[in-house]
């Protein structure tokens, strides 16, 4: 009989991915989704879909009702304040961990975290991460839970990087962070491959799990618009932003979202994690407990995003060679 698994975020970037993944693989997919979220992306598998919002408790107890694992990928990615990410990544935490531990049969229970957590102090958004693990590690009981840390995730779908990517292929790099800064990437598939991976093996070696993919010390700025450059085989002029400015752009965008209402992404915060000089994770843990390891390289990831390299570049493509090798 099909595992089923409670899914939140199916709706997100990286949650729609997962339930395509868990689909694929065999899994009855239960997903938690808000009258107002875009199912669009879903209508192509079969989803058992649970109506509501992760502080309402009778969906969270029909969504984890009989299922054999929970993966809480749900979270707030902007937002202004510390109260504003607390609602939904500690206290939805909190709630989806209520209804399951409620469970006669408890499920398993990941929780997509992020590498921000690792640095608390940087921004709310990564303090509320940081809380919402310590609320999973304090309450689960008895339950088998674990918790993901992917660095900064891209891949079809994704709004936050995106921009950025794309006006490096227009031709026009802007540097947020110090050239001496380094960081992991991580691309969707890769993602949501570990999920499956880690709930299809005991959770026993695996507790708060780092991965990237795969390259070697982490990429410096230079790095990805070098590969960016190799792909589409064009100069990209480079900027570096200074941090002042960063900040001042970042007020003015906090200021404005007050007087319009919208969601800020870019906030004092924000410029923090990405002034932060070492993003670096480490595969070794994942891959010994569970072997998994990543298949897409930072120039395959870019190519399969943005379609760069597919036509005009086509000769290009066959010529590139894989600018790093994977340390699987
Ligand atoms: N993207 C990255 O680079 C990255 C890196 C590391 C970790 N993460 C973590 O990965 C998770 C998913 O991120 P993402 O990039 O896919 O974000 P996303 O595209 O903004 O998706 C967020 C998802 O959470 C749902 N959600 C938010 N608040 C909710 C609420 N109160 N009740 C029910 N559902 C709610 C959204 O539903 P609606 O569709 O209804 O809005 C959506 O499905 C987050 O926990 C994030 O912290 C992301």
């Amino acid at each position: 009989m099909s595992r089923i698994v409670a899914l939140t975020g199916a709706t997100g970037f990286i949650g729609n991915v997962l339930a395509h993944r868990f689909h694929a693989a065999g899994w009855v997919v239960r997903a938690l989704v808000r009258a107002s979220s875009r199912t669009a992306n879903l209508a192509t598998i079969p989803i058992q879909f649970v109506e509501g919002d992760l502080s309402d408790f009778g969906s969270l107890r029909r969504l984890v009702e009989g299922v054999d694992d929970v993966v809480h990928c749900a979270g707030l990615v902007r937002g202004a304040s510390l109260a504003d990410f607390e609602s939904v990544n500690v206290h939805g935490v909190e709630n989806v961990l209520q209804a399951s531990c409620d469970q006669t049969r408890v499920p398993r229970f990941l929780l997509m975290s992020s590498l921000a957590a690792r640095e608390p102090v940087l921004s709310p958004y990564a303090t509320s991460k940081l809380q919402g693990e310590a609320q999973l590690a304090l309450l689960a009981r008895d339950m088998e839970w674990m918790v993901l840390r992917p660095p900064a995730v891209y891949g079809p779908g994704d709004r936050e990087l995106r921009p950025l990517f794309e006006w490096m292929g227009r031709g026009i790099a802007l540097k947020l962070g110090h050239d001496h800064a380094r960081f992991s990437l991580l691309y969707v598939d890769d993602l949501a491959d570990a999920v499956v991976m880690c709930l299809e093996n005991p959770f026993s070696a695996l507790r708060v799990v780092e991965f990237h993919d795969g390259y070697p010390g982490g990429y410096s700025w230079n790095d990805v618009i070098d590969t960016v450059e190799r792909i589409c085989q064009r100069r990209v002029a480079r900027f570096s932003i200074s941090e002042s400015l960063l900040r001042f752009v970042a007020l003015c965008n906090i200021t404005a979202s007050r007087l319009t209402g919208y969601t800020p992404m870019f906030t004092p915060g924000k410029v923090r994690e990405l002034r932060h000089h070492n993003w670096v994770c480490d595969n070794a843990v994942i891959r010994d407990a569970i072997g998994w390891v990543p298949k897409i390289a930072l120039d395959e990831g870019l190519r399969k995003t943005f379609g760069w390299g597919c036509k005009a570049h086509s000769s290009a493509q066959s010529d590139t060679t894989v600018p790093y090798r994977l340390d699987s």
